[in-house]
């Protein structure tokens, strides 16, 4: 594969705020890259930088092999989709989609039969002759796409294009997108806060926190082996339990929890854990499992009081623990009220170990 985008060292400040920090990306081409995190991590600046719309104040960008930072937006031929569509008010769809390939001096007859194209596979066949009013929120979002993938760009660029949309749009329209990505072999970078959307679209995923990238990889590397405490908490849903624990020995901790438990954990060929060390361990919900009563004696399993029980029908909701901050999920209905006791266990490969002081994987 070869590097589309290849980002260096890239630095941006505005005045004295330092909004990205040491940036190194390579984003392969063909490849769905997404770019996750909380609100002002540095997303939007990222993507704007790439775009062109900001400068870079340190580091190196270069597009296709090519050096970015003295070219102007328009000569990088690149195309953005934004959260607002940004359509222009006063031309119909098929003005609207055209409008790209106007500006680049593309002839009337051409570019009308390029939209024909263009709105059969985005869906907007019968909407050519409308305004943007008269669209749906969903309509409007293809209309933004379709105007994007009209002329055929280096690569996409997403900021959180779907976040006006209804739950279900989104997920319909995710699909979409991705669908589109892969049938026209672009390049795409999208932006959401949303990591099941990160997850879900694409191939690589980019977690950033304060302007640093935390970790990336591919979505199930980042689920299966979080590097530090951050990236474990943001990927997956509900969100990891944390609890504190200190190591028995060098393969099982005892858990801050009443009783102090005692698990094992599988090392996988890390280096074992010194007796007495303090460790963070990190229980996806989904990864505890319900053992019946009796086999609450074995030393591996640990007893929980239930607080909080709810249900979607597919999935049961527990809130365990006396503070009622442990989750717990399941599949199918359990049959529970707040103040039973559960007796749990965890297969000893699923225990993730955090350094308490630094959030680094153990
Ligand atoms: N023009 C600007 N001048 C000064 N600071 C800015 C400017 N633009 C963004 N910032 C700051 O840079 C940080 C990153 O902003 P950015 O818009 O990239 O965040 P984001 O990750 O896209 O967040 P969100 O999810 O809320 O869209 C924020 O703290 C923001 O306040
Ligand atoms: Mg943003």
């Amino acid at each position: 594969m070869t590097a589309q985008i290849e980002l260096s060292q890239v630095n941006k400040h505005y005045g004295a705020y330092h909004a990205l920090k040491d940036i190194n990306l390579t984003i392969e081409k063909g490849s769905f890259v997404a770019l996750v995190g909380p609100s002002g991590c540095g997303k939007s600046t990222l993507l704007r930088s790439l775009a062109g719309l900001e400068k870079i104040t340190a580091g190196r960008l270069t597009i296709a092999g090519a050096e970015m930072t003295a070219v102007p937006p328009r000569k990088r031929d690149i195309a953005m989709v934004f959260q607002s569509y940004a359509l222009y008010p006063h031309m119909t769809v098929e003005e609207n989609l055209i409008y790209p390939l106007r500006m680049r001096g593309v002839s009337k007859t051409n570019a009308k039969a390029k939209a024909q194209e263009v709105a059969g596979f985005t869906g907007l066949s019968g909407l050519l002759t409308r305004y943007p009013r008269q669209l749906s929120g969903g309509q409007r979002q293809r209309v933004a796409m379709g105007r994007a993938v009209i002329r055929s760009p280096k690569a996409f660029l997403f900021d959180e294009p779907l976040s006006n949309l209804d739950a279900a749009l989104r997920v319909s329209m995710r699909k979409e997108i991705r669908a589109l990505h892969d049938r026209l072999g672009a390049t795409s970078v999208y932006v959401t806060h949303d990591q099941i959307e990160a997850m879900t679209m694409a191939d690589h995923v980019v977690v950033m926190r304060d302007g640093v990238i935390e970790q990336q990889g591919a979505p199930l590397t980042l689920y299966d082996r979080p590097e530090n405490r951050f990236v474990a908490g943001f990927i997956g849903s509900p969100a990891m339990n944390f609890i504190a624990a200190r190591a028995v020995d060098g393969a099982s901790i005892a858990l801050d929890l009443p009783g102090q438990p005692v698990i094992a954990v599988d090392r996988k060929g890390a280096a074992p854990l010194a007796p007495g060390q303090a460790v963070t361990a990190g229980l996806r919900p989904e990864h505890l499992r319900i053992v019946d009563g009796e086999s609450g004696s074995d030393h591996q399993a640990f007893t929980l009081p239930v607080r909080l029980i709810e249900s979607t029908g597919s999935l049961t909701y527990l809130s365990l623990g006396d503070t009622g901050d442990i989750s717990l999920v399941e599949h199918g209905r359990e049959h529970l009220r707040p103040g039973d006791r559960l007796t749990l266990t965890i297969d000893p490969g699923l225990v993730h170990l955090f350094d308490p002081e630094t959030g680094r994987r153990v």
